[in-house]
């Protein structure tokens, strides 16, 4: 059996923030946050607001779009380091809001990784026959792990959720595979620790090694695949900087009109950034069903991760893409 994703959702909280915002009270400019990130706008949550609300409610579109019942839903998977307490993890309230009163709960932390980690999961639960409805969603409130003094980070991070339901499928490729990596030898290259509570990174040093990480890892899944990066229908590789996303699929030949730069109305938001720029790509009706879209992931630790997945396949009789119209490396 394989598995597939069947449906996504989103949730951004309603607080806005704009260049002009931090321009009015950082030594910043809005030049030099488009230039360097391609950064425009991040949302923070406020108040009273949570992230498993924020959470719950992408959980929710996710299962509406694939028409799913919360009743039906056998684990629920959040991926996030930012979580509403220290204990409990998010996973047991987002279950709760969602009336999902059946499910596994788990939280995972893999900083913006924690996605494609939980997508892997998620994959083998429904292909080994252990569950059948399975919500990923990636959650994180940056905001409140940010030194909001410091403009070399205050510019970058932003707060959502998104989520995708991963169930069986009957033919096609599905969650097809990834590759994963990690050294955690250069772990004070990005780190936010127990004292200080706020993310501090080498901005450059980190940059060179997501960019070369990234192609590496997205090289090395679309090989062990037998996929060639021309049948690459839409990429979301993480959020973090426009600059690194060009570059990543400029490494892989990628053209940008295929290429999500969702970064710009997000900021960074860790392991929500790919789900975020799946449903934004979805909604912009840039992800058909049976688009084969790759995936990929850097951050703290460092641990990185590339995977390979079609877009809703199998789910209906239309738009059920025949894994061998995809471009091998040997055709
Ligand atoms: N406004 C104006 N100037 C700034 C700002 C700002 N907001 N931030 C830094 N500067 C200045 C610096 O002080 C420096 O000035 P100096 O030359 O006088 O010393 C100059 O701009 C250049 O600074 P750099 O850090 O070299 O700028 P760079 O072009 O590398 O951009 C950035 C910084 C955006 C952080 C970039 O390095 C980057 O994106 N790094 C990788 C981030 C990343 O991949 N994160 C992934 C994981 S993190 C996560 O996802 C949770």
């Amino acid at each position: 059996m394989k598995a597939g994703i069947l449906g996504i959702g989103d949730a951004l909280p309603p607080h806005v923030i704009t260049n002009a915002d931090l321009v009015a009270r950082l030594d910043t400019s809005d030049e030099w946050i488009v230039r360097r990130t391609g950064m425009r706008e991040r949302r923070h949550i406020e108040g009273d607001e949570t992230l498993a609300d924020l959470a719950a409610a992408a959980c929710a579109a996710a299962l509406d779009d694939a028409g799913t019942p919360a009743a039906s839903v056998d684990r629920v998977i959040v991926a996030t380091f930012t979580p509403d307490q220290l204990t409990p993890g998010l996973a047991p309230a987002v279950a709760a809001k969602l009336g999902a009163d059946h499910a596994g709960v788990i939280d995972i932390n893999a900083a913006c990784t924690g996605f494609l980690y939980g997508l892997d999961q998620a994959a083998a639960l429904v292909e080994s026959g252990r569950a059948r409805n399975v919500l990923v969603v990636g959650a994180e409130a940056l905001s409140r792990v940010t030194d909001h003094e410091d403009r070399g980070t205050a510019v970058l991070f932003g707060d959502g959720a998104g989520a995708v339901l991963v169930g069986p499928i009957e033919r096609g490729i599905g969650i097809a595979g990834f590759e994963f990596g990690y050294d955690a030898s250069l772990a004070s290259l990005l780190y936010a620790d127990r004292d200080e509570g706020v993310l501090r990174m080498a901005g450059q040093e980190v940059y060179r090694h997501a960019v070369a990480r990234m192609t590496e890892a997205s090289e090395a899944v679309l090989e062990r695949l037998g996929i060639d990066a021309a049948s690459i229908d839409y990429f979301v590789p993480h959020q973090a900087n426009a600059r690194i996303v060009g570059a990543v699929a400029d490494s892989l030949g990628v053209p940008h009109d295929r290429v999500s730069f969702n970064v710009e109305w997000t900021g960074n938001t860790s392991a929500a950034s790919i789900p975020l720029g799946l449903a934004a790509a979805n909604r912009e009706g840039k992800l058909k069903p049976g688009a084969l879209v790759g995936m990929v992931a850097f951050g703290a630790g460092f641990v990185w991760g590339a995977g390979i997945a079609s877009w809703k396949e199998g789910a209906g009789a239309d738009g059920v893409r025949d894994a061998r119209k995809v471009k091998t490396r040997s055709t």
